[in-house]
C-alpha cells in the first residue's frame, strides 16, 4: 500500500476470498495493520504509543457508553447518578475509574506520542498533513476531556467550566453573547451540562474520524524511524504481522499494568478531592484547579497579569494559551533543517531537553496557586516555550551541522554489513 513493493493480496481462505470480492475489506486490513504494510525494521518503543493512543481511545469510548447508560445531564441529580453508579451498579466502580484513569492515561500517552514527534522530526516532510490532523486531534481531545470533567456536577466541575467558558467573555465586543450563547445562560447551569454532555459523548467519535485520516496519511509515505532516512531498499522494512503486532502486544502488556495499578490501587489519585462535593454555586473553591493534564496551559493562560496598552491581560492570556497549541501547526515551516531525526542534530538535541525541562516547570506552575514566585516563573517559563518555536528553532535548524548520518536503515541496525544490505533499488 504505501511502499512500491507493497503485496499484492489474495485471501487463502475461500470465505475471506468471496468477501474481498465484494467489500474487499481482508484486503484493507491485510495492508494497513498486516503482513503487507512494510515498516522500517529500526522503530523503537516510541513508535508503540501511537497504537497506544488508539487503544486508549476505544477504552474511553467503551466505558463511556455504559457510563452514559447510568447518567443524567441534569444538575439535580447528574452528581448522585455517578454516585449511584459508583455504588450501586455491577461493575459501575469499574467503569467510572476505568473512564477517569482512561483520560490521564491518554494524556501521557499522547503527550509521549507528540514529544516523540518534536524529537524525531515526525512533523516534518512528507508528513506534515500526518502532524497537523494530529494537533486537530490533540484541540479535540482537550475539548472532549474539559466538557467531560464538567459532567460530574461536583465542585471543580462547576468552577472549572465557570472559569474556561469564562474566558471567552475576554474576546472584543462578541465575547459576553459568545459566552452566554455558549452556556445557553449567564453562569453554567442545566442547559450547559445538557450541551457539554452531548458534545462529550459526540466528539470521541469525531475524533475516531479523523485518527483514520490520520492513520491514511501515514500510510502514504510510511512510518518515519528513529534514523529519519528514508526506506531505500526493500531489507529496511519488516512487514507490520507479526513483527509491530507482537511489539504492540508488549506494549500493551506494559500499559495494562500501570493502568491496571491506577484503576485498582489508586483510582483517585490525579483528581481533585472537590470534586466529591456536589456543585455550589455561592461557594468558591479556594483554589480552582483543572485536570493535570492541562497544566502546563492553564499557567501559560495566567502568566499574564497585566494589561498591554489597549489589550486586557485576560484576552492576551486567552491567546497565548490557544497559540501555545496553534504553534505546532506551523512547525513543519518553523524547522528547516534538512536533517529530521533528532539523534544526529547536536544543538537540536540540548534545546529539546530544555523544551521539556520548560514543559515541566509550566506542568508544576500550572496546578500550583496563582502567587509568587510561581507567577514570574510561569511568565519565564511562557516567554521560553514561545521562544523555542518562533526565535530558537528557526535559528538553530538553519545554522546547526548536523553528524553524518548511515547510509541506510539496515546499515544504522546492522552496521556497514555488506552481506547484510542489499542494494538500493530507490
Ligand atoms: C487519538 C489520538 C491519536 C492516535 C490514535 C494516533 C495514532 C497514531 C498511530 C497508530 C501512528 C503510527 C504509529 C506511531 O508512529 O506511533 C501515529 C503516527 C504519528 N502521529 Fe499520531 N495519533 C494520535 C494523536 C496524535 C497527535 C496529537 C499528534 C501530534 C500533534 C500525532 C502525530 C503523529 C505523527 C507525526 C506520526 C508519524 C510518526 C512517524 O512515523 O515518525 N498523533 N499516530
Amino acid at each position: 500500500m504505501s511502499f512500491p513493493w507493497a503485496k499484492q493480496y489474495t485471501p487463502s481462505h475461500p470465505f475471506m476470498k468471496w468477501m474481498d470480492e465484494r467489500l474487499p475489506l481482508p484486503r484493507l486490513v491485510y495492508n494497513a495493520v498486516g503482513s503487507g504494510y512494510e515498516v522500517p525494521r529500526n522503530l523503537n518503543y516510541f513508535w508503540n504509543f501511537g497504537f497506544l493512543a488508539g487503544l486508549c481511545l476505544v477504552l474511553q469510548i467503551v466505558t463511556g457508553i455504559v457510563m452514559a447508560m447510568h447518567y443524567a445531564a441534569n444538575t439535580e441529580v447528574a452528581f448522585d447518578t455517578i454516585e449511584h453508579t459508583v455504588r450501586d451498579v455491577n461493575w459501575g466502580w469499574l467503569m467510572r475509574y476505568a473512564h477517569a484513569n482512561g483520560a490521564s492515561a491518554f494524556f501521557v500517552v499522547i503527550y509521549i506520542h507528540i514529544f516523540r514527534g518534536f524529537f524525531y522530526g515526525s512533523y516534518k516532510a512528507p508528513r506534515e498533513m500526518v502532524w497537523l490532523l494530529g494537533v486537530v486531534i490533540f484541540l479535540l481531545m482537550m475539548a472532549t476531556a474539559f466538557m467531560g470533567y464538567v459532567l460530574p456536577w461536583g465542585q471543580m466541575s462547576f468552577w472549572g467550566a465557570k472559569v474556561i467558558t469564562g474566558l471567552f467573555s475576554a474576546i472584543p465586543f462578541v465575547g459576553e453573547p459568545l459566552q452566554q450563547w455558549l452556556l445557553g445562560g449567564f453562569a453554567p447551569d442545566n442547559a450547559a451540562l445538557n450541551r457539554f454532555f452531548s458534545l462529550h459523548y459526540l466528539l470521541p467519535f469525531v475524533i475516531l474520524g479523523v485518527v483514520i485520516l490520520h492513520i491514511w496519511a501515514l500510510h502514504i509515505p510510511g512510518s518515519s524511524n528513529p534514523t529519519g532516512i528514508e526506506v531505500k531498499s526493500e531489507s529496511d522494512t519488516v512487514p507490520f504481522y507479526p513483527y509491530y503486532v507482537a511489539k504492540d502486544g508488549w506494549a500493551i502488556g506494559v500499559f495494562a499494568i500501570l493502568y491496571c495499578a491506577m484503576v485498582f490501587f489508586a483510582p483517585n489519585y490525579l483528581g481533585h478531592p472537590d470534586n466529591y462535593i456536589p456543585a455550589n454555586p455561592m461557594s468558591t473553591p479556594a483554589h480552582i484547579v483543572p485536570e493535570w493534564y492541562f497544566w502546563p496551559f492553564y499557567a501559560i493562560l495566567r502568566a499574564f497579569t497585566q494589561d498591554f496598552f489597549f489589550i486586557p491581560a485576560k484576552l492576551m492570556g486567552v491567546l497565548a494559551m490557544f497559540g501555545a497549541i496553534l504553534v505546532w501547526f506551523f512547525l513543519p515551516w518553523l524547522d528547516k533543517s534538512p536533517v529530521r531525526s533528532g539523534a544526529f542534530r547536536p544543538v537540536f538535541k540540548w534545546f529539546f531537553a530544555i523544551l521539556v525541562v520548560d514543559m515541566l516547570v509550566l506542568f508544576y506552575c500550572g496546578g500550583a496557586p496563582a502567587e509568587e514566585p510561581f507567577v514570574m516563573i510561569s511568565q519565564l517559563a511562557s516567554f521560553y516555550y514561545f521562544a523555542h518555536f518562533l526565535i530558537i528553532l528557526p535559528i538553530v535548524s538553519a545554522i546547526e551541522k548536523p553528524k553524518a548520518l548511515p547510509f541506510s536503515i539496515t546499515e544504522s541496525v546492522l552496521g556497514k554489513d555488506e552481506d547484510a544490505a542489499l542494494e538500493p533499488s530507490a
